[in-house]
This record gives C-alpha cells, sequence and structure tokens, in this order.
C-alpha cells in the first residue's frame, strides 16, 4: 500500500536535543519530518511524542485530547490505568468502530511508552483551561494516567492476601491501633480491602466499607508496614480508596481513628459528631474506645 506523505519515525536526533534541553531552550517538533532522501513526510503527533518520550527516557507523556481520560460506561473518569487495562479499553474503542481518534491514538502511544520504561503517560482534555495544572499538582489528577506496574503493586486483594493482611495488622492490633478482625471476619471481607504487595511481602492494606444508602463511605484498617512508612503509602492508599468511593457514587468518607488523628487531618479531614455516622455504624459506635470521627468531601 502507498501511504504517499505519512510516515513512520526512522530516527530520532536525541543528541541534537539533548543539547538544546541542556542549554535551557524548549524543543518543539512539528509532525512533519524529512528523509534521508529529502522528502517530507506527515507523522501523528501521537506517534512523535511516544517516540521521543521512549529515546529521551521521558518521566512522563502528556496528551491533550477532546476528552478528558479513560472513562467507565456511567461516565466516571478512570483515574489510573495500566497498560494491559488501557489496551483492553483500544480494543473496546476499536470495536466500536473507533480507530483514528486522538484519545485512541494516545492510549496507543501511552501503551508502548509504559512498556518501553516511560513511568506515566497522562491524557486530559485540551476543552478545559488548567487543566495541565489540576493534573499535575492534584493529589489525584483530573484525567486518566497510564501508569507503569513495578515491583510494588498496588491491588484490590484477594482471599491468597489474608495471610498477609493478618501479619501486617496484627501487632498494630495488639498495641490497640487497630481494631481486631478474626480470620472468619477478613474472609467475608476481603473484597473490601486494597492491598500494596512487594516481592511478595503484604507492606500495606486498607478498607473501604460502604453504606450507600447514605452515600458514605469507612476507610478502615489503614496500616503501612513499619519499614516502609514515610514514603507516602499511606497517602497512595487514601487515594485509592478516595477514588474507589468516589466510582461507587459515595460522596463523603471517615475514619475512626485513634492514634492518626493529625495524619488525616493534614490530608483534609475534619472531626465530626457521631450523628454524623451511618445509622448502622451509630450502633455499633464504641464510646470506651474514644475513637476520633474524621471525615472528608469526596
Ligand atoms: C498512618 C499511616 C497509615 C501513615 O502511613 P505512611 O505510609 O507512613 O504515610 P505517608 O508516607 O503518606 O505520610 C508520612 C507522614 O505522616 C506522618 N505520620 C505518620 N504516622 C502519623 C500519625 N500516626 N499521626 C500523625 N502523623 C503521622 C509522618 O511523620 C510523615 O510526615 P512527614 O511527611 O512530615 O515526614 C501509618 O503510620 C500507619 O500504618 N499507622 C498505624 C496504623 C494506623 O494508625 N492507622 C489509622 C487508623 S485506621
Amino acid at each position: 500500500m502507498d501511504y504517499c506523505h505519512s510516515g513512520r519515525i526512522r530516527r530520532i536526533d536525541e543528541a541534537a536535543i539533548h543539547r538544546q534541553l541542556d542549554s535551557g531552550a524548549i524543543v518543539l517538533l512539528g509532525p512533519v519530518a524529512v528523509s534521508v532522501t529529502g522528502e517530507s513526510f506527515n507523522l501523528t503527533s501521537e506517534e512523535v511524542a511516544t517516540q521521543l518520550a521512549i529515546k529521551l527516557k521521558a518521566e512522563k507523556m502528556i496528551g491533550f485530547c477532546s476528552s478528558q481520560g479513560v472513562t467507565t460506561q456511567d461516565g466516571t473518569i478512570i483515574s489510573e490505568l495500566f497498560p494491559d487495562d488501557a489496551q483492553r479499553c483500544i480494543e473496546e474503542r476499536e470495536a466500536d468502530g473507533d480507530y483514528n481518534s486522538g484519545t485512541v491514538r494516545f492510549l496507543r502511544g501511552a501503551v508502548r511508552a509504559c512498556r518501553s520504561g516511560v513511568r506515566r503517560s497522562h491524557l486530559i482534555s485540551y476543552q478545559e483551561d488548567g487543566v495541565l495544572v489540576q493534573e499535575l499538582f492534584s493529589r489525584d489528577g483530573i484525567g486518566t494516567q497510564i501508569v507503569m506496574e513495578g515491583a510494588e503493586q498496588v491491588r484490590r486483594a484477594t482471599i491468597n492476601d489474608i495471610g498477609g493482611i493478618l501479619e501486617l495488622i496484627s501487632s498494630l492490633e495488639q498495641q490497640g491501633i487497630l481494631v481486631r478482625r478474626s480470620r472468619e471476619q477478613l474472609e467475608m471481607e476481603i473484597d473490601k480491602f486494597t492491598v500494596v504487595v512487594r516481592d511478595n511481602l503484604t507492606i500495606a492494606c486498607a478498607a473501604l466499607y460502604p453504606f450507600p444508602e447514605e452515600s458514605i463511605g469507612e476507610m478502615a484498617c489503614v496500616a503501612v508496614h513499619t519499614d516502609y512508612r514515610s514514603s507516602s503509602r499511606g497517602d497512595m492508599l487514601l487515594q485509592r480508596v478516595a477514588a474507589q468511593a468516589r466510582q461507587q457514587g459515595l460522596k463523603k468518607l471517615f475514619v475512626l481513628t485513634t492514634h492518626s488523628i493529625h495524619w488525616f487531618q493534614e490530608r483534609g479531614f475534619q472531626p465530626a459528631e457521631v450523628e454524623m455516622l451511618p445509622k448502622r455504624k451509630q450502633e455499633l459506635y464504641n464510646y470506651q474506645r474514644r475513637y476520633k470521627i474524621l471525615v472528608i468531601d469526596l
């Protein structure tokens, strides 16, 4: 097939680009490039960006598209995707006849970039002002990120994680920092848990108990292994749980805590009264423990 004047990237002059960057210049590359024989070829901007990000070993690639990000069927934006999930999204869109929208083209590039070592690719909208700032400087971002799966995985817990979770939380239970949970209880509630697993060791966990009638959720059993604290894993869990709660249509998130009041307050949680708890939880609320109730709007 004759592709006429559309082409593919064969070579990028990385040294020249690095020289410009090192001298403090900003490099802008258009989508038209020349071949060694001097002909001009049109490339897609997504391909230029992807190849460039890979070659320059960029930390991230950002794509401005017509949509704000990848959405679920009900229109909620998915804030994070692994390359395999993104690939599935591409295939779903292709099955619907969308082969060539900017979003699909960028997703293809993002999957390729991610699999070639670019840790993050952000998909955001060009239709709204200020999205770049919001994406990069807000905790949850506003669009969709395609991220590399690392040695450390953050994922929903399965029945196989129960041993790891019990090991992680048992000393905190003994110290009275976390409420005691039996193996049977964990088995029943395992689908509520998110875990951070590193080289087969469970290093952090958190659970989300939704109360859909009251549009509120409880974040509970938040624990980070002592060797892995102060590296934002607590923060990451909070982001995950908040995102899950939002996806479930919840409007608020609360925690009951005795030892980590300030940690939550520093992340925007506000003290609240027992009446604010969902009915079922109010009945169980144990005054003797003197938990502090903290709540945040999602
Ligand atoms: C609270 C907890 C989850 C934080 O995990 P983490 O991964 O260390 O958190 P981050 O890395 O995101 O944040 C670290 C910051 O929080 C501070 N911090 C940690 N625990 C804190 C606490 N209990 N109270 C106040 N601040 C705390 C750290 O000093 C650090 O501050 P810095 O950034 O100024 O150095 C972790 O300390 C933990 O597992 N605690 C025991 C269990 C618990 O209390 N759970 C909450 C009840 S559900």
